[in-house]
């Protein structure tokens, strides 16, 4: 797949436009194998994008049950901390769901009782083969998923799920490894803010290693952008 690139002028239009966009290919996945796998990350901006999806799929754009849903990378925090992926993943998807009966099958990360290594190794056992979708993001140094620039977690090629500690706080996170977004049949970024804007021109247009800019395993990727984070592409029109 060669990148995509779509670039909106306002958060509402970026928040249609991708979840649109997004709800569609599940949809595929779920024609072509009546499943589909999608990873949600956290952040700032995830978050509206999965309130559209929400309603897209209560308006039956696809379907709630053939839908397996789990999480990219997580904070190591009980569900209920207001730095849960696990949370924003509910509060902002899972939990707006209308339709009691159509619920599909969510995997978190966090484990009462086990520690943070116990709670990786469970955690890879519920993966799918490989991921139909993840949703990902991007930091203003380059990070993605919680893979960050130099990090030895860049370099595991076995694990598929392993305990970090990086430099955004919280520093104790769960994270796919890179196989699993190389693996992955699509990969969708989604990135707004100027604060971006050089990661995302290096990561599309650029030829840098994933070792220094993470982002870039998501390359052959679908990029929903904002100006701001688009401004330092010299072509934004890919779509
Ligand atoms: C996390 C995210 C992380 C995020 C980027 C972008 O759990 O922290 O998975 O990788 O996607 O840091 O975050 P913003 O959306 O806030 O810019």
């Amino acid at each position: 797949m060669t990148t995509q690139v779509f670039v909106s002028e306002e958060e509402e239009h970026f928040a249609a436009q991708s979840a649109h966009w997004i709800a569609t290919r599940i949809r595929e996945a779920q024609t072509r194998r009546g499943v589909c796998t999608l990873g949600l990350s956290g952040g700032s901006t995830p978050g509206p994008v999965h309130r559209r999806i929400a309603a897209l799929g209560d308006y039956g754009a696809f379907s709630w049950a053939e839908l397996e849903v789990f999480l990219v990378d997580e904070r190591c925090v009980p569900p209920d901390h207001e730095d849960s992926n696990e949370r924003l993943a509910r509060e902002t998807l899972l939990d707006l769901i209308e339709d009691e009966d159509e619920r599909p099958v969510f995997h978190g990360v966090w484990q009462d009782g086990l520690d943070f290594e116990a709670c990786a190794k469970r955690y890879e056992g519920l993966l799918p083969e490989r991921f139909d979708i993840l949703l990902l993001g991007l930091g203003p140094d380059g990070h993605t998923a919680s893979l960050f620039p130099g990090h030895d977690a860049l370099h595991e090629e076995t694990r598929r799920v392993i305990h970090v500690q990086g430099p955004k706080p919280p520093p104790d996170r769960w994270t796919l490894t890179p196989r699993e977004l190389r693996a992955a049949e699509l990969n969708v970024m989604l990135v707004r803010g100027a604060s971006k804007a050089p990661k995302v021109a290096a990561a599309i247009e650029g030829d840098a290693d994933i070792h220094e800019l993470p982002g870039a395993l998501a390359r052959e990727g679908a990029w929903f952008l904002d100006l701001e984070s688009a401004s330092h592409l010299h072509d934004p029109t890919r779509s």
